[in-house]
């Protein structure tokens, strides 16, 4: 099943460079009201609670506001970033009215970031079109219409960016959950994944589920017509056991070699270990041959391992992202080359 992310929305697989929506000349223009101003800078909103990590990770930041990071120069990829706003703009403005024209003078769709001034920033929104914020149902593609993003600085200024990297208000992907069946809540984290990656297993695909245990990755993988090598030291969940196209290993995911599962078209680990050893597991996966896709959380302890992150980060064609649903864990993707 291919679900594709289409154009136009940012891409959240990788930078988006494409031309914004707003270049063309036909293209409405902001207010004649409100002075527009390029910051030069690009914004990143940082994961909750991980503000820190970002700032390690993108090193020489111009200023920090909340949970809003300014860099100078063009976007590069940022890990902790739960959404990155590229090339915005200042916009002084002078009323509620004018605010919400100026930046539909830009582009449609508009998600606030508040941070200050909340009640005047909800009004401004209400001027806005309204943007829908529903919780999707798994499996969706991607939104693909723009979205921009926004918030107030003062009373009178708006810094907004007509495009980001998420497609998603803020970065932040809910879904109508399944409280009955799925035996714990990890599995909202590789319905994230999947989303994000704009492809998913189906009928006839062979996953391998490392780190199973108690089930919740081994279900999405199985509810999606996959067939599923469950790897775990402890036993799966019962119900989760049962089902027809699992194949359970009850041993550890390391001394597991490859050529004695043979090939896989989806890799997905969530094992709990340091993401050192992670990168070795990876590596010996890839030199295989025979893991096609894999997705992998990479798991922290008090302190993050920004190099390890980086080193997963260097390898070509991937991408590794936090996901709103990960915890003190980043998630590896990397499609099919
Ligand atoms: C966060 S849980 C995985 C949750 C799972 N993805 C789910 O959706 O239910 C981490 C799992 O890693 C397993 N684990 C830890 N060390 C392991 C190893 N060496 N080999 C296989 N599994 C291991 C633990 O037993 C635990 O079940």
């Amino acid at each position: 099943m291919r679900l594709h992310s289409a154009a136009g929305g940012g891409s959240p697989w990788g930078m988006d460079d494409s031309t914004p929506k707003n270049a063309s000349p036909n293209a409405p223009q902001p207010s004649p009201g409100a002075v527009v101003t390029p910051l030069g800078q690009t914004i990143y909103l940082a994961a909750d609670g991980f503000l820190d990590d970002l700032v390690a990770e993108l090193g020489k930041v111009a200023s920090v506001d909340g949970r809003l990071v300014f860099v100078d120069g063009p976007a590069r990829p940022a890990a902790w970033a739960q959404n990155i706003w590229y090339d915005p703009v200042r916009i002084e403005f002078a009323s509620i009215k004018g605010g919400a024209k100026a930046l539909r003078g830009i582009q449609r769709n508009w998600a606030l970031w508040s941070q200050r001034h909340h009640r005047r920033a909800a009004l401004i929104q209400e001027n806005l079109p309204h943007v829908s914020a529903k919780p999707v149902v798994f499996p969706s593609p991607l939104p693909t219409a723009p979205l921009g993003s926004w918030t107030l600085t003062d009373e009178s200024t708006i810094i907004a960016a007509a495009r980001c990297s998420s497609p998603f208000r803020n970065g932040e992907v809910t879904f109508v959950e399944n409280r009955t069946v799925p035996p714990n809540r990890a599995y909202l984290k590789l319905w994230e994944a999947l989303t994000l990656f704009g492809e998913q297993p189906g009928p006839g695909d062979r996953c391998l589920d490392l780190g199973a245990c108690p089930g919740g990755w081994t279900w999405v993988l199985h509810e999606l017509g996959a067939s599923v090598v469950s790897v775990d030291k402890a036993p799966l969940d019962p119900a989760i056991a049962a089902l027809p196209r699992v194949e359970i290993r009850q041993e550890s995911a390391f001394g597991l070699k490859p050529a004695a599962v043979g090939p896989v078209d989806w890799l997905c680990c969530d094992v709990i270990c340091y993401p050192t050893r992670l990168l070795r597991l990876v590596k010996e996966w890839m030199d295989s041959g025979l893991a096609k896709r894999f997705i992998c959380t990479l798991k922290f302890q008090a302190e993050t391992d920004h190099e390890t992150a980086r080193a997963f980060a260097a390898i070509p064609g991937g991408r590794v992202i936090h996901l709103h649903h990960n915890k003190h864990e980043l998630t590896w993707m990397w499609p099919a080359q």
